[in-house]
């Protein structure tokens, strides 16, 4: 019988997950490479961390719970991503089934080493009252917990530190942050793990916050960023290349020896939104100066980033974004995104110097903050009762809670596909998540403006396509259902 067929396969690929993993990207000049085939890594991502900073407590982290990740990361999988970015961790907690069900669903994690909880970041207004041992506890903390997943693509050395209240010394600080950082992978960890800086767009320093990160320096070849990630929201609802500024961080970017990807992306001035800059991001003008980037966000917070929402009972509701931004995945050319190019992995870059440096109010100086002595301790002799992670089996594939689509119906057969050995999650592999219930899309699509459009000010052109846009996706899920239900997910 099929399904019992289809349940034999389903277990084979289960029983290569625990032995096998996805294949560790590294940097090569200014792009991301896959180590097996040298394919090109595009970063399809999202931003993961459900309660936000705010909810961080340090008794559990987005990458803690078992049970809440394997929901996630089903329900991210059929979106389509490859890389989650998840901002607070706790260096003490077991991360061992989260970071295991992530790689067996072939999808990468960015995880920045700071928390908002004292001691665990840098002060921005005096950031040498905060460059200490407590604070490397944190962060070498985040290496151990994490150093050993093979999908740990790379690690934050801090997110948007330099903004109008930073004083001046602060990127010196993220150099010798990340210069401790590396330095620490170099003594204790057995591959290189990429580290780098997450910059908020303030265009006027810009450009200089990435020609101080990325430049050479002789002295101190370890405080060079790895990789550049820019959090823009510059790109609102049907904008254009152009209008959107995209033109202009494309040109910026194009030089850069190093790769540059949006950390956050996704804004939400006008809603639903329908991820237009996707198409952007990932065409032919950008992909040169971009490796993708990761929609702001998971989960839906006050702040009304959401893509699902997540229910106090459990259950998760998949929100209009989530099948918008699907829609978007789903139109990529990954074999143009995939393909290297030589010109750019062999790009080197500049020797550190104040030239580099146009604004009058950045910092032009290249002398690094010194490290203390019990941080050089704890590089040389590793972190002492490390709390080192370790990959697991998947036990489970299948989905306890709930998951609701955005009409309230329930998803029928939504689980964890566990990848092929060496295989990152692409989108169009699944088909859109919906039920198979009868509701006509007509209906549907009254229900989707209602509810889709909160914000009645200012209603536009853009938020009426979209509430078409999700209609026909919801048609073409409801099609597809029937082969999903024969062929698949049974
Ligand atoms: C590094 O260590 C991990 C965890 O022990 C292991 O799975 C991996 O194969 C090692 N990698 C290399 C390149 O030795
Ligand atoms: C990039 O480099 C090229 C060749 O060196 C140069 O002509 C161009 O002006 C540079 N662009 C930017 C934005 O710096
Ligand atoms: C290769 O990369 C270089 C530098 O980014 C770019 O100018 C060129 O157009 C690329 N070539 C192809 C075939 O994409
Ligand atoms: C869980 O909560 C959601 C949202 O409040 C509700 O719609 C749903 O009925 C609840 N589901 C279960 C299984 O209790
Ligand atoms: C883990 O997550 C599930 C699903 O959200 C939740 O029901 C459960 O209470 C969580 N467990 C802990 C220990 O927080
Ligand atoms: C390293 O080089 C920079 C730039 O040339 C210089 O400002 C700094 O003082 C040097 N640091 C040391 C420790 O020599």
């Amino acid at each position: 019988m099929l399904p019992s067929f289809a349940r034999l396969v389903a277990a084979a690929c289960a029983f290569a997950a625990t032995a096998t993993a996805v294949v560790p990207v590294v940097v090569s000049g200014k792009d991301f490479v896959n180590t097996n085939t040298k394919d090109r890594f595009q970063i399809i991502g999202i931003d993961y961390q459900p309660g936000g900073s705010s909810g961080f407590d340090g008794k559990s982290d987005p990458l803690s719970n078992g049970t809440s990740c394997l929901r996630d990361a089903a329900i991210m999988q059929h979106l389509g991503v490859n890389t989650i970015r998840v901002y607070n961790l706790s260096p003490g907690l077991n991360h061992d089934e989260c970071a295991s069900i992530f790689n067996g669903a072939g999808i990468y994690m960015i995880l920045d080493v700071n928390s908002p909880l004292t001691g665990g970041y840098l002060d921005r207004t005096d950031p040498a009252s905060t460059y200490n041992p407590t604070y490397y506890n944190q962060v070498f903390g985040v290496i151990e917990a994490f150093k050993n997943y093979p999908n740990t693509l790379g690690f934050f050395a801090g997110n948007e530190v330099i903004n109008e209240q930073s004083v001046r010394s602060v990127p010196s600080y993220i150099r010798a942050v990340q210069r401790d950082m590396k330095d620490y992978i170099a003594k204790n960890v057995n591959r290189s793990i990429p580290v780098g800086y997450s910059a908020a767009d303030v265009r006027d320093i810009l450009m200089d916050t990435v020609q101080y990160m990325s430049c050479e320096l002789e002295n101190s070849t370890s405080s060079r960023s790895d990789f550049f990630g820019l959090n823009s929201y510059s790109w609102c609802g049907d904008s254009s290349y152009t209008i959107s500024g995209y033109d202009v961080l494309t040109e910026d970017f194009s030089n850069a020896s190093l790769p540059v990807f949006f950390s956050e992306y996704g804004c939400n001035k006008v809603t639903p939104r329908i991820f237009t800059e996707v198409a952007a991001l990932y065409g032919q003008d950008m992909t040169q100066a971009f490796s993708g980037g990761l929609v702001y966000e998971y989960s839906e917070e006050p702040n009304n980033y959401g893509l699902v929402q997540l229910n106090s009972n459990g259950s998760v509701t998949l929100l209009v974004d989530y099948y918008n931004l699907q829609k978007q995945y789903n139109k990529l050319d990954l074999s143009r995104l995939q393909s290297s190019n030589t010109s750019q992995t062999s790009v080197k870059p500049v020797e550190c110097g104040s030239s580099l440096i146009t604004s009058s109010d950045f910092l032009n100086a290249f002398n690094l903050p010194t490290r203390p002595t019990k941080v050089q301790d704890m590089i040389d002799n590793g972190l002492s009762n490390a709390n080192t992670g370790k990959l697991v089996s998947v036990q489970s594939t299948s989905i306890p809670e709930t998951v609701y689509d955005y009409y309230g119906n329930v998803v029928t057969g939504i689980k964890l596909q566990v990848l092929d050995t060496d295989k990152a999650n692409t989108p169009g592999q699944s088909t859109p998540l919906s039920t198979g219930s009868p509701t006509s899309p007509g209906a549907s699509s009254s229900t989707a403006s209602a509810t889709a459009s909160p914000s009645a000010s200012g209603a536009s052109s853009s938020e009426k396509s979209a509430a078409s846009e999700v209609s026909m996706s919801w048609f073409l899920g409801a099609l597809s259902g029937a082969f999903v239900m024969v062929g698949v997910w049974l």
